[in-house]
């Protein structure tokens, strides 16, 4: 029987992974763990603890206690925050990785962990980004993500470890808020739009980068870890694609539901972080190997957003 451990279970993807994992293994054997107080929408529908990732006793603890058989490493710095304290971007992030890679290795564990479109950097092709292509990001959470796909790769190839990761784009979701993010703009002009009719990106009008809605990323995470591990082919974490939006464009779709909606552009710090990304993902890797496809487009995601948010914000 599986037994999941997700760590960082109350971040923007966690609270959704979770509930998801929740509905298909059953409540109990999805045991949810953060260094933050449980959130909200978590509360009473499986085991939840309090947990330093960084703590490895703790960490390992719980897994032998939980007789835990899979770990969904979530817990990270995003790009924007990283930019404002590297070195704890760095240890958080690489430390944690190392530390759940050797536990995977001692108790046999299945391990996902997410690697991000901020591997990618300044001197890759920005246009369909190929799975295999140039890397060298310039972030340092792009920096903690290409490292933590070599070393993935590296306890895979020595220790035989399942461990299993994608590339996500920027993540878009109304349940649980993103933080520390450059994508996070794409969530926040939902909340500007409905409660204040206007939008000020951070970002300039034309900045295109990759996006996908939370329900697409969810499946594609599943669908990944149910795959039978003889398909699973490619080393290094599977490029992800579904959308790809400007500001501009996003707000054009916006328009369509709220005509009164205003947008206006102040780029500040994220921008040359989301300038050296790519704008659009070649993910035909996946499509091949596990069947990966999505289903929300900018215009489907744009009217489950408005619907759901509005309900959430009562308005
Ligand atoms: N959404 C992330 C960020 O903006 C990228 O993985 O930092």
């Amino acid at each position: 029987m599986e037994r999941i451990l997700i760590i960082g279970a109350c971040g923007q993807i966690g609270v959704e992974l979770t509930l998801a994992l929740r509905a298909k293994y059953g409540n109990e054997n999805v045991f949810a763990a953060d260094i933050r107080e449980e959130n909200p929408l978590l509360a009473g529908t499986g085991p939840f603890a309090i947990l330093d990732v960084m703590d490895a006793e703790a960490t390992r603890a719980l897994v032998r206690k939980e007789k835990i058989t899979t770990i969904y490493l979530l817990a990270a710095l995003l790009s924007a925050t990283g930019e404002k304290d590297p070195k704890l971007c760095w240890n958080l992030n690489i430390g944690s990785l190392r530390q759940v890679l050797d536990l995977g290795v001692e108790e046999k564990l299945k391990i996902f962990w997410p690697s991000s479109i901020a591997a990618f950097g300044p001197t890759t092709p920005r246009e369909n980004t190929p799975q295999r292509t140039i890397m060298e990001p310039t972030t340092m959470y792009g920096i903690t993500k290409y490292a933590g796909e070599l070393l993935c790769q590296y306890y895979k190839n020595k220790f035989s470890l399942d461990v299993r990761s994608v590339r996500y784009p920027g993540l878009i979701s109304w349940k649980s808020e993103p933080g520390g993010g450059t994508t996070d703009y794409a969530v926040e002009i939902f909340y500007g739009a409905i409660r204040e009719g206007k939008y000020t990106s951070f970002l300039s009008e034309n900045t295109f980068l990759p996006m996908m809605y939370m329900d697409d990323a969810i499946r594609a995470t599943m669908q990944l870890m149910e795959t039978p591990i003889e398909k699973i082919k490619s080393g290094m974490s599977y490029n992800l694609s579904a959308i790809s939006f400007s500001p501009k464009e996003i707000a054009e779709a916006i328009k369509k539901h709220i005509p009164s909606f205003q947008i206006s552009y102040k780029p500040d710090f994220h921008q040359p972080i989301a300038d050296s990304w790519p704008k659009s993902i070649d993910d035909s890797v996946a499509r091949a190997e596990w069947g990966w496809k999505h289903e929300y487009d900018l215009e489907k995601m744009t009217d489950v957003m408005l619907e759901n948010l509005k309900k959430k914000l009562k308005q």
